[in-house]
């Protein structure tokens, strides 16, 4: 067991992040340990996944919500938890990405692109049921509903979104209650989880599931408004992919308000796969003149503050401050 409790034991900040990055290294090498496989397949598919990076933001969030706690908690605990999160999320990515028919991400072929659909699907699945096993580790069953609720809520907003595809009238309402679903309730039950595992109190429990739908709502809006005006060399994705899949997201929601008829008519009719690089081009220099990103990017600064404001009430300085910084950084992402 280690200590946290940063008044009592007076623990600096630097302590605290040589805590967190040691955890996500032990996070690291249990993913790898977890990647072994009986099928030869789903190892490589599972290698892939992790070889191509990402940010372990996950299990970092399991982290720091049990150190924001101030108590005393199991580290190895915190470990297979976070591990587990990041399984899930690979397992959400692998099946996106066959869903989407995505063959770049991160810069990087695909798992389908390169091993198919049906291995990607399968091997997401054992991945998705590795982690379950992983998360059930210590037998505590308010931690298993927890993430397996988060999961439920992960696929239906997936769906929701296969639904609205193709929608060029999706209305905000709609598509922020997707964003809730398939991205920030998510990164919420990790904050969540590091609390449980942590002992927490409910109000410090609710307090981190504030913080992190708050921050998951400002990562998924920042992640749509990079999909227009992000550098495809740093996001690893071609630009604007939601247009070209039919999926209508804030900045498109909000450029719809501000054309003159002919030009909206015209954004309508190329809203799917026959759209140019050259148009998608024009829809990008349209969000920039017409004040489109500045009004999304005020939305994503909204949910970052509401995060931060969430972060004042934790017990732990360190990870209070730690926590606000990472809602202040998520703004500023470039990938
Ligand atoms: C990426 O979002 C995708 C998600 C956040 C959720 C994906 C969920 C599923 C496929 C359903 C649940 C699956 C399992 C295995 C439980 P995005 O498409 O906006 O981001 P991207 O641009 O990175 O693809
Ligand atoms: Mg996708």
């Amino acid at each position: 067991m280690i200590a946290v409790a940063v008044n009592e034991t007076g623990l600096a900040k630097q302590e605290i992040l040589d805590q967190l990055s040691r955890q996500v290294a032990l996070v690291e090498s249990e993913l790898q340990h977890q990647m072994r496989s009986n099928s030869d397949l789903v190892g490589k598919v599972g290698i892939h996944t992790l070889e191509a990076g990402g940010k372990r933001l996950r299990p970092a969030f399991v982290a720091v919500g049990a150190m924001a706690t101030g108590h005393e908690f199991d580290p190895q605990w915190a470990v297979e938890v976070g591990a587990s999160m990041e399984m899930i999320h690979m397992a959400t990515l692998i099946h996106d990405d066959v869903i989407d028919n995505s063959s770049t991400r991160r810069g990087r072929p695909t798992a389908a692109a390169l091993f198919g659909n049906r291995a990607s699907i399968l091997s997401g699945d054992a991945l998705l049921a590795k982690a379950t096993v992983l998360l059930s580790s210590k037998g505590n069953i308010e931690l298993i509903q927890l993430v397996c609720q988060a999961v439920v809520d992960m696929a239906e907003g997936e769906v929701k979104e296969v639904e609205a595809r193709g929608d060029f009238q999706l209305n905000v309402t709609d598509h922020l209650e997707i964003l809730r679903l398939k991205t920030a309730g998510f990164i919420s039950a990790c904050c969540e989880a590091g609390g449980l595992l942590a002992g927490a109190s409910e109000e410090t429990r609710r307090t981190l599931r504030s913080y992190g739908h708050h921050v998951g709502m400002a990562f998924q809006l920042v992640d749509d408004l990079l999909d227009y005006r992000g550098d495809h060399h740093k996001t690893g994705k071609p630009i604007g992919t939601d247009f070209r899949e039919g999926q209508a997201t804030l900045p498109l929601i909000d450029l719809r308000g501000h054309l003159a008829d002919k030009e909206l008519e015209l954004l309508r009719s190329r809203f799917g796969e026959s759209v140019s690089q050259e148009e998608i081009r024009m829809i990008c220099n349209w969000m920039a003149v017409r004040g489109t990103f500045q009004r999304c990017e005020a939305v994503a600064l909204d949910h970052a503050r509401q995060a931060m404001a969430a972060a004042e009430h934790l017990p732990n300085p360190v990870a209070r401050e730690l926590l606000a910084t990472v809602a202040e950084q998520i703004l500023q992402r470039q990938s």
